[in-house]
């Protein structure tokens, strides 16, 4: 999603901005631009596509020697990508410059009176409408102006302005978007994402929701929308960049995909005790009375992470025997959800900053529900948000298309569910126990499955001119077949739709033929018959079916068309390993495919809109 990035100090800002928006670039963008003070004059370079266009935009016709700019890489809401609409827009005489994350919802209500007083839009976006907002406002002090012009905004907002008159100070606000400063020496920063900063400063201050700052080389001021000065303690971001490289891999994905052995390593890291089954989720923050109040657990999240919460259902039902209710957080914020102080809401995020599931979370809080967050990002908002947490530790994630953080998720909820299924006594010792020695020798399955990807890479080469692709799965790797479905659909551009394999009869049956590609995900052992049933319907009308089954299934062959084994692990664990031929597949045939894996088209990585 949009990135926002600035720099006041002694470097060529050209130079850090521009560096910064390529460090964004794994959030997905259509457009980007950059804005700097050069000499009282504001110079101007904005280009669709990718950053390279912008390079060569910047290199010939923009040289500047200027140390303090802004830039944004900005994802199409308002208004096509272009590079009219592309970020920093401008106000009327170009005195200042605005890059804005977000929705202004009450743009067109704005707009239309600011032209209605002689304002001129070059743009389609609602973004523009804040520069003339606060030309409107500017009487020579510029926070001041802003100020104002935000008074007048409804809707979300990161902002970042920069105005011809101040050389010595960039303005910023933010309301539900995210927005940090990044603390140098004798130089500061402005970014929507850590990331882009971190190879300059690793400290930094996180913009709390309705508040702004004045940012200036050798020091920063922080107001709330009001105008009232507040005192903000920096955090010192202790991330390794070397995360965030590629390692030798072609793409992102793919390593993130090679990550996840360590991953799960990490998740379940100092969490648990084999000897006595003990499980430590130290920021659970949830007392022994919440865990026994609790009636109800409702999930709430997005994309991958719903699927991710689909699995936590299984889990939770099973091994804690709560009703657990998976929503959409796009759906669940808007439908006046039936939650109270005995229900406990679980938001979970890889970002932390998707803006349904934030939403969906105040909703909750609202309603007087206590809220657990299992979340990769740390510091992100919603980890302010939330009453209790359990990380996941995945490290960064820049692919856009979700895995790793996929895997940690389900892995984090296994230990949630052992933990809510010893406190309310409905688990044996014996079982934690096993589950957690099953748990702690996940990582090498995975890493035995990812030692020869070949067969998998053959059928990706097969089945990479499919037009449609169904995906099948029972039980607890239902979710699984969703989630194999949109990383097929999401980065290769199949169509891929997913159902519950004992629901095919009643509809989908209707679709197979020769040209219809099954990929059936027959791992879980209580309903392994169930499914080969299913798959001979397939077959029956001509269909081609690819079984995702364990080792020790042998006539699986007999069945199937082609098989990818996975190894075999208790049935509870499947959904982490099942996935992973899953992500591969989709890799491989989006990679032959010639597809931009790492940055699907019209995809963002952190959703920050609604
Ligand atoms: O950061 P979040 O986990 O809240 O993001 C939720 C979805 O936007 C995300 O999972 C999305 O569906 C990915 N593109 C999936 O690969």
């Amino acid at each position: 999603m949009c990135g926002i990035i600035g720099y006041i100090g002694d470097k060529p800002a050209n130079q850090v901005i521009f560096e910064g928006l390529m460090r964004l670039e794994y959030r997905g963008y259509d457009s980007a631009g950059i804005a700097v003070l050069d000499q009282g004059k504001i110079v101007l370079a904005k280009d669709v596509g990718k950053l390279r266009n912008l390079r060569e935009l910047l290199l010939t016709n923009f040289p500047s020697i200027s140390s303090q700019g802004i830039g944004h890489t900005r994802w199409a809401t308002h208004g096509r990508p272009s590079t009219f609409n592309a970020h920093p827009h401008g106000d009327c005489m170009a005195t200042l410059m605005v890059a804005h994350n977000g929705i202004i919802e009450n743009y067109m209500k704005l707009k239309h009176s600011l032209q209605s007083a002689g304002h001129i839009f070059k743009s389609e976006t609602d973004s523009e409408v804040l520069a003339h907002l606060i030309e409107s406002h500017y009487k020579g002090n510029i926070e001041d102006a802003v100020l104002k012009a935000l008074a007048q905004v409804e809707g979300a907002y990161a902002i970042v302005v920069l105005h011809r008159d101040h050389s010595d100070r960039l303005v910023c606000a933010r309301k539900e978007s995210p927005l940090i400063v990044g603390l140098g020496k004798g130089e500061n920063f402005i970014a929507s994402d850590v990331t882009a900063i971190m190879q300059h400063t690793r400290r930094v201050v996180f913009i709390e929701n309705l508040e702004c700052a004045i940012v200036k080389r050798d020091r920063v001021d922080f107001f709330d929308l009001a105008g009232k000065p507040l005192e903000r303690k920096s955090s010192l971001i202790d991330w390794n960049p070397i995360a965030a490289e590629k390692g030798g891999f072609s793409h992102f994905m793919l390593k993130e995909i090679y990550e996840q052995p360590q991953v799960i390593r990490n998740t379940i890291g100092g969490r648990t005790q084999e000897e006595d089954g003990k499980i430590f989720l130290t920021e659970l923050g949830l007392t022994g009375p919440d865990i026994f109040r609790t009636q109800r657990i409702v999930m709430v999240a997005c994309g991958t992470a719903y699927y991710a919460a689909c699995v936590g259902k299984y889990l939770i039902e099973q091994l804690v025997r709560i009703p657990v209710e998976c929503d959409l957080a796009s759906e669940f914020r808007y439908r006046q959800p039936v939650v109270d102080r005995n229900t406990l809401v679980v938001a979970i995020s890889q970002s932390g900053e998707t803006a349904d599931t934030l939403a969906a979370v105040r909703e909750a809080k609202l309603r007087g529900a206590k809220v657990l967050g299992i979340v990769n990002a740390k510091e992100s908002t919603l980890t302010r948000e939330v009453d209790g947490l359990v990380y996941i530790h995945a490290g960064p994630e820049i692919g856009v298309a979700s895995t790793k953080a996929y895997i940690a998720m389900l892995t984090a909820q296994v230990l949630l569910a052992l933990l809510l299924g010893k406190i309310r006594g409905t688990l044996k010792p014996e079982f934690v126990q096993e589950t957690i020695r099953e748990l702690k020798i996940l990582p090498q399955r995975i890493e035995q499955l990812l030692s020869n990807t070949a067969p998998i890479r053959a059928l990706a080469e097969k089945f990479k001119d499919a037009r449609h692709f169904l995906f099948l799965g029972r039980g607890i790797n239902f979710p699984t077949a969703m989630e194999g479905a949109l990383k097929l659909k999401e980065i290769s551009y199949i169509h891929a739709e997913a159902y519950a394999a004992g629901e095919m009869k009643h509809g989908p049956i209707a679709l197979i033929d020769k040209d219809l590609p099954v990929m059936a995900i027959a791992t879980n052992q209580s309903v392994y018959d169930k499914l080969v049933s299913n798959i001979k319907e397939v077959q029956a009308r001509s269909g081609t079916v690819i079984a995702v089954a364990c080792e020790s299934n042998c006539d699986i062959k007999n069945v199937a068309d082609y098989v990818i084994a996975i190894p075999d692990c208790p049935e509870i664990l499947t959904p982490i390993l099942s996935v992973v031929p899953l992500q591969l597949f989709a890799y491989f045939v989006a990679d032959l495919r010639g597809l931009d894996v790492d940055q699907p088209r019209n995809l963002a990585k952190s959703v920050t809109v609604e």
